[in-house]
């Protein structure tokens, strides 16, 4: 049993967190996500963040106020990220009671591990469905079970238990398994280890391959899962 919560754990970390993860690694992981976001029109429209955390989102894309908003648990996360980004809007409540009406948001985002935290997942899958309008696309970054042994993870620095879940790609798949054009792959295997030993750009074009051409292949090597999906405009809300 965990006797720590995740909000508890995200307001004692929220002062330090923006400064811990700066190794080449996170650089690379941040050009690939980000870059795959916009690529990919995951930031078109209306953008619901769940666990916004300190508003990093916005740090790398230039969203516009009335097209987003951060969800986060952590009163902590919510004072920092208002500070950040005062025009924009951050709430405090948790995913897995999403506080807005049906179909209010075109995509909805979850990055770098936020929905590992939820104390509940699959309701969680159904509050994103709900406020998903039809056609509307989601993608979802957990954290796979290498992730509970990655030396950089900010819980594993402080010797935190984490109460996260740590998924195995097929898991994850099937809680996702209502909606349309899902597609699974993992983020991060060796590119780690190279990144610690060459250059810069070597280990980013050595992340970029290891990502496209074997993260949907094996994603359970990888430390991070993304699924991404749609809200088919035929599924039914339940
Ligand atoms: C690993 S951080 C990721 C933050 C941000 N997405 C990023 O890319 O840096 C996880 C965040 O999820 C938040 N969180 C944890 N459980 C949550 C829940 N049930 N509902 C909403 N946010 C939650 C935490 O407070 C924390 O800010």
């Amino acid at each position: 049993m965990n006797d720590i919560t995740p909000k508890q754990i995200y307001n004692r970390l929220s002062k330090v967190y923006d400064r811990s993860y700066k190794e080449p690694i996170h650089k690379i992981e941040d050009e690939f996500v980000y870059k795959y976001l916009v690529e990919n029109s995951f930031t078109d429209g209306k953008i619901l963040d769940i666990g916004s955390g300190t508003g990093v989102l916005l740090n790398h894309i230039g969203i516009k106020t009335d097209k987003y908003v951060g969800l986060d648990i952590s009163e902590r996360m919510i004072e920092i990220s208002t500070e950040k980004f005062p025009n924009h809007k951050f709430i405090r409540g948790t995913m897995s009671n999403i506080p807005f009406d049906d179909e209010s948001f075109d995509c909805i985002l979850s990055l770098f591990g936020s929905y590992s935290y939820s104390l509940n997942h699959l309701r969680t899958v159904q509050e994103i469905k709900r406020v998903l309008k039809p056609n509307g696309k989601f993608l979802i970054m957990a954290y796979g079970t290498k992730y509970q042994k990655r030396e950089s993870y900010i819980l594993n620095h402080f010797k935190i238990n984490s109460p996260a879940k740590f998924f195995k790609g097929k898991e994850l798949k099937n809680l996702y398994q209502d909606f349309g054009y899902v597609k699974i792959f993992g983020m991060t295997w060796l590119s780690e280890l190279v990144s610690k030993h060459f250059s810069y750009t070597l280990a980013k074009n050595y992340h970029f391959l290891e990502t496209k051409f074997i993260g949907s292949i094996i994603p359970d090597k990888f430390y991070f899962q993304i699924i991404t999906g749609q809200k088919n405009a035929k599924t039914l809300l339940h």
